[in-house]
């Protein structure tokens, strides 16, 4: 418990959302707020363009500028803030699952016109399976979206969450004139083009106070007042525990182009958001304060320079304190190493840094050690559990065009797959190698940096798979008859668990149900 000071004020979170919702600059007004970056415009410039879908030298070139901004720390009101980056390509989705385990909290942004979309679903889907607390900003209320009631109703029901409004709209488009803070009972008001300053804040302890009808015309101000008595009556006060548990979203509204509404938010954010949370290993709950060191890789990076090998692990520290030069445990490798350079992302900055404690994500140089999901402790033999690997839903056989190079190829492939590029699967009984991705833009990654770090020439031959689901059964015999019969789609993932590779959902569904001692999966746990 020597830590409880510096781990209380600490809160590692991430802000996702659908391409060009606004998380770019919403992180942006963030990090102007906590003093880490002067002027607007510094996030976006390292962001990954949305749009390309074969520019891979691009991004490239953008990973590794984007190593800087993987976490963002900056201090507000005494708080210290991790803001963990994810990426908005989707076909990066799978690097984006795996930070949402490294963070307590998310902030998703919904844009107000476009409501709940593809990505958000499916980060959501995470999210529910992590019981990871959520606050909703809906943004671009400057433009004509959809009616608010009708917003909150369908974020309720496609992302399966109860919602709470804390801060509630005064018209959108042109029409905007503000929000209502309604735990704060005060007014904020909005002037197109301009910031949001305490000036513009109206204290209102009475919704009844003629002073409204003054500001905002009486039509707006009745319009308010029944909105304010509805949300009172249908939601009532935010029960805090609920949302700490991931069955309750407060609900913000704002412009973050405008930084409006955004105070509002990073305020409560960083008033009821969870400090570091106690996580589960494969041998016992670890509290963060626990004076002992521990944390886990969740994501690893290579180094764009081809001359250097070298990777940059991103290690989330889970309990006690992290010291440089000191021996850890590294739990799969059963040995102790130790880091000279590790590093803590301040903004853009990268710094070494002597010590982290609880809720820091250090950067840690890395030669080959390391792959997704490791454990360091301080000489207990535990991995944290939770770091799943999801389905891919593209596959291809990987084909060596150059035999002499099929040591390096293998290599490639090992160090490739343990970073989370992609998944490998081994078809079952044949030596053939499977790559699975998310995205189109992760094979044409692959095939570059095994050229140009591996020397090994590669062809990618499509197949007909759909999804690759784990596979289990409580009968060893049932397990034994469905891999006899289904060869084809048999494979093993790296560490030897097999997968069933699916052609279609159909397929899927008619083995599902002619199987029904055979378990499907479409997670993998790294350590269960
Ligand atoms: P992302 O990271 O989620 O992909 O979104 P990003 O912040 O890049 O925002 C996407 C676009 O939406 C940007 O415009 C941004 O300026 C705009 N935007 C963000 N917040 C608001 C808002 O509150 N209101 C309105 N009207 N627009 C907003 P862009 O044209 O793609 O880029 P830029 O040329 O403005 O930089």
């Amino acid at each position: 418990m020597k830590y409880n000071n510096e781990i209380n004020r600490r809160k590692t979170f991430a802000i996702i959302s659908h391409p060009d919702a606004g998380k770019t600059t919403l992180t942006e007004k963030f990090l102007l707020f906590g003093g880490a970056i002067q002027t607007a415009g510094a996030v976006k410039s390292n962001k990954i363009k949305k749009h390309a879908t074969s520019d891979f030298m691009e991004i490239e070139r953008q990973r590794g500028i984007s190593v800087a901004t993987s976490v963002m720390t900056f201090e507000y009101k005494d708080h210290l803030i991790n803001l963990l980056d994810t990426p908005g390509h989707k076909d990066f989705a799978e690097d984006t699952f795996r930070t949402l385990t490294a963070v307590d909290s998310v902030v998703l942004v919904v844009d107000s016109v476009n409501g709940v979309e593809e990505q958000t679903r499916r980060l959501m889907e995470v999210i529910a399976m992590r019981k990871t607390p959520v606050m909703v900003f809906i943004n671009k209320m400057d433009r004509d979206g959809k009616n608010r009631f009708d917003l909150l109703e369908e974020i309720e029901k496609e992302l399966k969450i109860q919602l709470h409004p804390t801060t509630f709209p005064i018209n959108s488009g042109k029409d905007f004139k503000g929000v209502y803070n309604l735990a704060e009972k005060n007014l904020v008001l909005f002037t197109a083009g301009t910031k949001a300053t305490e000036d513009d804040q109206l204290r209102i302890s009475d919704l009844s106070d003629p002073v409204l009808d003054a500001k905002i015309g009486k039509k707006d101000a009745d319009v308010l007042r029944e909105d304010v008595e509805l949300i009172d009556g249908v939601y009532g006060d935010l029960n805090v525990d609920e949302y700490l548990a991931g069955n309750i979203a407060p609900v913000f509204f704002g412009s973050a182009v405008n930084n409006f509404g955004v105070k509002e938010l990073l305020d409560r954010f960083i008033e009821i958001a969870p400090t570091p949370r106690s996580r589960e290993t494969t041998q016992r709950q670890v509290d963060p304060t626990e004076d002992k060191f521990s944390g886990f890789i969740f994501k690893i990076h290579a180094n764009l320079d081809p001359k250097h090998r070298d990777r940059i692990a991103f290690l989330r520290v889970c309990s006690g304190k992290f010291v440089r030069n000191t021996y850890y445990h590294h739990v799969r490798l059963d040995k102790d190493v130790r880091f000279s350079n590790p590093y803590s992302f301040l903004a853009r900055q990268k710094d070494v840094i002597e010590e982290a404690y609880s809720g820091d994500v250090v950067g840690l140089f890395d030669t080959g050690n390391f792959k997704i999901g490791d454990t360091l402790t301080e000489g207990e033999n535990f991995y944290y559990t939770g770091i799943p690997s999801f389905s891919p839903e593209i596959f291809k056989e990987v084909v060596n065009k150059d035999p002499m190079k099929t040591k390096q190829l293998e290599k490639g492939l090992l160090q490739l797959t343990d970073e989370g590029v992609a998944q490998m699967f081994t078809q079952f009984g044949g030596n053939k190698k499977i790559i699975g991705c998310v995205g189109e833009l992760q094979f044409e990654v692959i095939q570059y940096r095994l050229l140009q770090e591996y020397g090994a020439s590669v062809q990618m031959n499509s197949l007909p798979f759909y999804k690759a689901c784990w596979i289990t059964s409580k009968d060893p015999k049932k397990l034994e008859d469905f891999i006899k019969y289904k060869q084809a789609n048999i494979a093993e993932d790296k560490d030897g668990h097999l997968v069933y590779l699916a052609q279609s959902e159909w397929f899927l569904n008619t083995e599902r149900t002619n199987n029904p001692d055979i378990e499907f999966h479409f997670t993998s746990e790294i350590h269960k």
